[in-house]
């Protein structure tokens, strides 16, 4: 079936309760991987790429310092190729643009096929933050594409989304950026962070989800939170990756027992990125260091040189350059070394997603979700589906 807008899945997500996970892709063999285990699950899916994610997609292995163009190529690359496998899948996908920097990342996005954006205004001061969502809100919605927004901040790194310290979300601000802006949901900050280092012992402070989920009934407003930064980080994943030449200190995630009680409460959409990277790392080490057959091949010598130098990097796009084009093409799958470095790629993302997909409860909700079209959606939105003071 042809994509779908995100909307329709958060509007299944509020009416059953739980929670849909949002995973991070890099290339067109890991979006493969993704539809492919929701197939299994009967479940939706929401695949997302990152700002940078996209530049990286775009042919830019320097992607921190990718550019719009490489932006636009990427987004189109990655748009074409979700649309094709969504056309042949049962189940309704969504392709979400992940921490969109500005206007013109957005536009790039949603040119190049996405149907679903995020806008990141959450390092702005709140009426700034208003004023870039609705304007994002506005382009969106005209062309039927769902819009998430940000309000808070979250600490940890996420390619160039960097932040020290957090600052939980206001339940009452959070309701007023719906209100103001109309986005269909908002990415909060309640003690989740971005990558492998989150801390001890985390406790999730549940009561700004209650508190703005509340508001937002008595409101009257539709609205859906997202969980940003809540990676498990599964023990057995990076003792795993240590044992195998891997340096990944303090690295701990969000336990599952914190996650389930934020789920009841309200969280509908769960941002998963740093346990593909884990589990994809993983494999590869374990390919390289102890399963190939070809050690004298000089792909697989170039990425060991790439991960014997960061022995603590655990982005497959930092040491996969040697392969670039074929990671994220999925192109050129005769030769059979680059079949093995796929197939460790493809299982690391299925391990983890279909993991998560069991733990947040989407099993079996695709064919509960409306299949709409963009242009259908457009319409729903200009007779009110979503409110604009
Ligand atoms: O936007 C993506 C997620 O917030 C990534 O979070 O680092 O815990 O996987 P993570
Ligand atoms: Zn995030």
């Amino acid at each position: 079936m042809p994509l779908i807008p995100m909307r329709p899945l958060l509007e299944t997500v509020r009416q059953y309760g739980f929670a849909q996970g949002a995973f991070n892709v890099n290339s067109v063999v890991q979006a493969e991987a993704v539809i492919e285990v929701h197939e299994m699950f009967r479940s939706a899916a929401i695949l997302q790429g990152a700002d940078l994610a996209n530049a990286f997609m775009g042919g830019n292995a320097n992607f921190m310092k990718g550019t719009l163009e490489d932006k636009r190529k990427g987004a189109k690359l990655i748009g074409e190729a979700v649309a094709k496998l969504a056309k042949n899948s049962p189940i309704p996908i969504v392709l979400h643009l992940d921490h969109g920097k500005d206007f013109d990342s957005v536009k790039a996005a949603i040119e190049g096929g996405y149907t679903s954006v995020m806008i990141d205004g959450s390092h702005l001061p709140f009426e700034e933050n208003v004023d870039l969502t609705r304007e994002v809100v506005q382009y969106a919605h005209e062309r039927g594409v769902t819009v998430e927004g940000e309000l808070g901040v979250l600490s940890g790194v996420e390619d160039d989304v960097f932040s020290e310290h957090s600052t939980y979300t206001n339940p009452l601000k959070a309701v007023e950026f719906f209100r103001r802006t109309g986005v269909d949901c908002l990415a909060i900050s309640y003690g989740t962070k971005h990558g492998a280092v989150k801390g001890d012992n985390i406790q999730l402070r549940k009561e700004i989800v209650i508190a703005t989920m509340e508001n937002l009934k008595h409101e009257g407003i539709f609205g859906v939170l997202v969980s940003h930064g809540s990676s498990a980080v599964p023990r057995y994943i990076v003792e795993e990756i240590n044992q195998l030449g891997g340096k990944l200190a303090q690295a701990n995630g969000i336990p599952s027992s914190e996650l389930k009680p934020v789920i009841r409460a309200g969280i509908g959409k769960i941002n998963v990125d740093t346990d593909i990277r884990l589990a994809v790392t993983r494999n590869i080490r374990e390919l390289i260091y102890n399963l190939t057959n070809h050690v004298k091949d000089h792909m697989i010598q170039a990425i060991r040189e790439r991960l014997e130098q960061a022995p603590e990097q655990f982005d497959p796009r930092a040491y996969l350059t040697p392969i670039l084009e074929n990671f994220i093409t999925g192109d050129d799958q005769k030769d059979p070394i680059l079949q093995e470095l796929m197939a460790c790629i493809k299982n690391g993302v299925k391990e983890v997603v279909g993991t998560q997909i069991v733990e947040f409860g989407s099993v079996g909700y695709a064919p509960k979700v409306e299949v709409i079209s963009l242009e259908e959606m457009a319409e729903r939105y200009r007779k009110g589906g979503g409110r604009i003071e």
